[in-house]
């Protein structure tokens, strides 16, 4: 283990609950190979998000990641909230600044990155969005800030897809959002898609599942990504195999929306050559 003194940095996690968190893992690796004299920790917050974040700004630290069931709430604690992050409504890194921490949406970041890497292209393309829970948000906005001509998002509760569809229907004019029922994808056009899956249908353990079964579905799907990385291979993932299409899994995401908040907390651009072995490393750990 790294040396800790007094110039030590501390950054961390906050939620509840935080024991599978692979982002101790994440940024200690970078910190390691940046040399940087920086350690990130859990913190499990049992319900007083206030003092947690006031508390964190007055021991100095220098930022923290936010996760469930915090992401919405925690904006109230801030000075800032940046642009995108405010629009999809959800905070999940803070940034130390002068006065307090600001907040910024690097599932948004890290996705956008990933997406560039696995050479999903959205713009002017159609895109069908399958859930509408918290990621979904997330995702919807960056089709729309991607510039994808028309996002069909698909819950199981239509209430919650309409409201993400009105919601990014005002922020981006020049893409069309359609809401439906998860049920309903029959009545998708007869075309290819690009499909992103938010949903947590097929996380580990109940890996015999994916949200759609229906072979006709996977037809349509020319690209995908499923944002779940545990499994390694969905069951969503194998059904898009299956029929041709091409699929990755939601890891080079959470990869790169912990190298995107490391970024944001020391100021730096983290090296093509360590993101590659940290997500080897992430890669045998998940399997592990
Ligand atoms: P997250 O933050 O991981 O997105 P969430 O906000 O609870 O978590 O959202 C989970 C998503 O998975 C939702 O879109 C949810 O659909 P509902 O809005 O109808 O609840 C979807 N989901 C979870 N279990 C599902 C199931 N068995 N069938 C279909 N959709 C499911």
């Amino acid at each position: 283990m790294k040396e800790i003194n007094g110039k030590t940095r501390l950054c961390g996690l906050i939620g509840n609950p935080v024991v599978h968190t692979l982002s101790p893992m994440i940024h200690n690796y970078i910190a390691g190979q940046m040399g940087h004299n920086m350690v990130y920790v859990p913190f499990h917050v049992e319900e007083d998000l206030e003092k947690a974040v006031r508390g964190g700004y007055a021991l100095n630290v220098l930022g923290m990641n936010v996760t469930v069931p915090y992401k919405k709430e925690v904006m109230d604690f801030l000075v800032e909230v940046d642009d995108a992050a405010g629009r999809i409504g959800a905070v999940n890194t803070l940034v130390r600044t002068e006065h307090g921490f600001k907040g910024y949406n690097s599932d948004y970041l890290g996705l956008m990155k990933a997406m560039e890497e696995e050479h999903v292209v959205v713009k002017g393309r159609d895109v069908v969005i399958l859930g509408a829970g918290g990621a979904a948000n997330a995702v919807v906005y960056l089709c729309g800030q991607l510039g994808a001509k028309r996002v069909f998002i698909l819950n199981r509760t239509i209430e919650r897809a309409q409201k993400l569809a009105w919601k990014n229907a005002a922020f981006f004019p020049n893409t069309q959002f359609d809401a439906m029922e998860m049920q309903d994808y029959g009545k998708l056009p007869e075309q290819k898609f690009i499909v992103i899956q938010t949903t947590s249908v097929g996380l580990h353990p109940n890996c015999d599942k994916a949200v759609i079964e229906d072979v006709s579905f996977y037809k349509k799907v020319e690209k995908a990504v499923d944002i779940i990385y545990n499994p390694e291979e969905t069951r969503f993932m194998k059904l898009v195999s299956e029929q041709g299409g091409e699929v990755c899994n939601g890891l080079t995401m959470l990869l790169y929306q912990g190298v995107k908040a490391y970024e944001l907390w020391n100021d730096v651009v983290v090296d093509e050559q360590i993101c590659q072995r940290l997500k080897q490393l992430l890669k045998e750990k998940v399997g592990s």
